[in-house]
C-alpha cells in the first residue's frame, strides 16, 4: 500500500512537469535577452536543503533529539508562528519524492545533511563538515536568536568558532588519513558571508569600515583555513586584543591556536563553500543602541544599513542587490586565490509564498548572471551552485511564516503536497542550457518596477 501510494504521488508530479512543459515550448520561441556568458562544461549545479528543516520525523527510527528539537519543545514561542520542526515536509517519509524533485530540475548535485554518526561515506563524494560557523555562533551563542540560546556576548561566540575551525580540521585530517584513500571524496566547509560596501564610496572611514566587516565577518574563519600564512586574520587578532584589554580583559576574548593548530587547520578544504544571500551598506561606528558589549557587533564596529531602493521581497534581512554577489566572489579570490575553487553552496530568496513566484525568478536570473561575470571577466574560480532551497521549510525563528523554495509545500495538507513554482522551472531551463535566457518566463510588466 504504502510502495504504490507513492508511486502515485510520483506520477501525479511528473505528469504536472510535463503540463508545465509545453509552456516552456512557447517560452523558448522568445530566445532574445540570452545572458552573453555560459556555465562552463563541468560546473556543478545543484539544488539544497538541511535535514531539520524539511526532515520532520522527529521521533522516528530511534533518533534522538537535537538541540533545536529540545528547545523549541520547551520554549514553543521561540518561532514568529509558535511552529516546530517535528514534521516539517515531512522528507523522513518522503525522500523518494525529494529525489524526484531534485532530478527533475535536471541538476546533478543534492546538498542535504545528515547526522554526523551515520556514515554513508561510500555513497557521498563530496563533504561539508559544518555549515555557517558565523550564523551558529553569533546567534547561538553569542545571542539567544538561535539555539541553544548561550547569549554570553563578546566571548561565546569567539570560543564557539574557534573550537569549530578545530574541530572541522580534525574531521578533515580524519578524512584524508583514512577515508580518501579508497573513498576518493572531496570534503571542506562551508562559511557564510553578506557583502559589505561603503555607506559613501568617497568617504575613506567607510572604504575602511566595509573592509572591517569582511574581515570580522568572514575572514576570521576562512584566513585560517584558505590564507597562505594560516590563523587568524592580523586585523582581527589586533583588533579584538585591542578592544579587550580597553575592557579590561585579562586576555584577549579572542583564544590564541597554537602553531601546531594553525598548521592543522591551514589548507584543510578541498573547496570554498559560500552561502551568500544579500548585501549591507555600512559606515564606521564605536556604538549602535542594539549592540551588547563586550560583543562581536562592537569589536567589528560598523553600522549596517540597506538601500531603499533594494528590494525586499520576503524576510526583512534579505534585500536583493545581485552585484554584491560579484564583489564578495571577487573579495574572496583577491583574499584567497584561485587555487581552491569556491562552491557556491547556498544562494536564494524569500518570499511570503505563491507559485507565480517573479521576485525569484529574477533574483536567480540576475544573481547567476553576476556569478557568470565573476568568472568570466574576473577570473574568479567558482565551480558550482547550490540553488537555496529545493522545498519550502522550517526557517527557523521565522518558522514556516517565509518561503525559500523552488517548490511550494501545502504544510496543512496531509501529505505535505509539493508544487513547481515557476522558478523551478526557470531553473531548469539554466541547467539545461548552462545559460540565461531572462525572458524564458515572461514576467508581467506591472512587476517590473518592484524587481529592478
Ligand atoms: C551582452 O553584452 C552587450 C555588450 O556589452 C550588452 O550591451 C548586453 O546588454 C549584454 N547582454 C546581457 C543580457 O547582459
Ligand atoms: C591596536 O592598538 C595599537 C596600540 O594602541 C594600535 O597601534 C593598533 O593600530 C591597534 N590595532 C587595531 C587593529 O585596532
Amino acid at each position: 500500500m504504502q510502495s504504490l501510494s507513492r508511486v502515485a504521488q510520483s506520477r501525479a508530479l511528473l505528469a504536472c512537469f510535463s503540463l508545465l512543459s509545453i509552456a516552456d515550448g512557447v517560452n523558448a520561441l522568445l530566445s532574445s535577452g540570452l545572458s552573453n556568458y555560459s556555465f562552463p562544461d563541468n560546473f556543478m549545479f545543484g539544488v539544497a536543503t538541511a535535514a531539520f528543516q524539511i526532515e520532520g520525523g522527529w521521533n522516528a527510527g530511534g533518533r534522538g533529539e537535537s538541540m533545536w528539537d529540545t528547545y523549541i519543545h520547551n520554549h514553543p514561542d521561540f518561532t514568529l508562528d509558535k511552529s516546530n520542526g517535528d514534521v516539517a515536509a515531512d522528507s523522513y517519509h518522503k525522500y523518494k519524492q525529494d529525489i524526484i524533485m531534485v532530478e527533475s530540475l535536471g541538476v546533478k548535485y543534492y546538498r542535504l545533511s545528515i547526522s554526523w554518526p551515520s556514515l554513508f561515506g561510500d555513497l557521498v563524494k563530496i563533504w561539508t563538515t559544518m555549515n555557517e560557523i558565523h550564523i551558529h555562533c553569533y546567534h547561538g551563542y553569542g545571542n539567544d536568536y538561535f539555539v541553544p540560546a548561550i547569549k554570553v556576548h563578546g566571548v561565546a561566540e569567539y570560543l564557539c568558532s574557534h573550537y569549530m575551525l578545530l574541530g572541522h580540521a580534525r574531521v578533515y585530517h580524519l578524512y584524508d588519513k583514512k577515508f580518501r584513500p579508497f573513498q576518493k571524496g572531496r570534503i571542506g566547509i562551508t562559511l557564510d558571508s553578506f557583502f559589505a560596501e561603503p555607506k559613501d564610496e568617497n568617504n575613506p572611514d567607510d572604504v575602511e569600515a566595509a573592509e572591517r566587516y569582511l574581515q570580522m565577518r568572514l575572514g576570521q574563519y576562512a584566513h585560517p583555513i584558505y590564507s597562505e600564512k594560516g590563523d587568524y586574520p592580523d586585523f582581527v587578532r589586533e583588533r579584538v586584543d585591542n578592544m579587550s584589554i580597553s575592557q579590561g580583559f585579562a586576555r584577549s576574548r579572542l583564544p590564541v591556536f597554537t602553531k601546531k593548530e594553525v598548521e592543522m587547520i591551514r589548507g584543510s578544504s578541498d573547496f570554498f563553500g559560500l552561502n551568500h544571500y544579500t548585501t549591507f551598506l555600512v559606515s564606521s561606528s564605536t556604538m549602535e543602541k542594539e549592540w551588547s558589549v563586550p560583543s562581536i557587533d562592537q569589536d567589528t564596529g560598523v553600522k549596517m544599513e540597506q538601500h531603499p531602493k533594494w528590494p525586499i521581497p520576503g524576510a526583512s534581512w534579505l534585500a536583493v542587490y545581485p552585484q554584491g554577489f560579484r564583489k564578495l566572489l571577487n573579495w574572496i579570490t583577491k583574499n584567497y586565490g584561485t587555487k581552491v575553487p569556491i562552491i557556491v553552496t547556498e544562494n536564494g530568496m524569500s518570499d511570503f509564498g505563491g507559485l507565480n513566484d517573479y521576485e525569484r525568478v529574477s533574483y536567480y536570473n540576475r544573481y547567476l548572471e553576476q556569478l557568470l561575470l565573476a568568472i568570466h571577466e574576473d577570473g574568479c574560480h567558482v565551480a558550482g551552485y547550490f540553488a537555496w532551497t529545493l522545498m519550502d521549510d522550517f526557517e527557523w525563528t521565522d518558522g514556516y511564516a517565509v518561503k525559500f523554495g523552488l517548490f511550494h509545500v501545502d504544510f496543512k495538507s496531509p501529505d505535505k503536497t509539493r508544487t513547481p513554482k515557476l522558478s523551478a522551472l526557470n531553473y531548469r531551463e539554466i541547467v539545461q542550457t548552462k545559460r540565461i535566457n531572462f525572458n524564458y518566463i515572461k514576467i508581467p510588466s506591472y512587476k517590473y518596477h518592484q524587481l529592478l
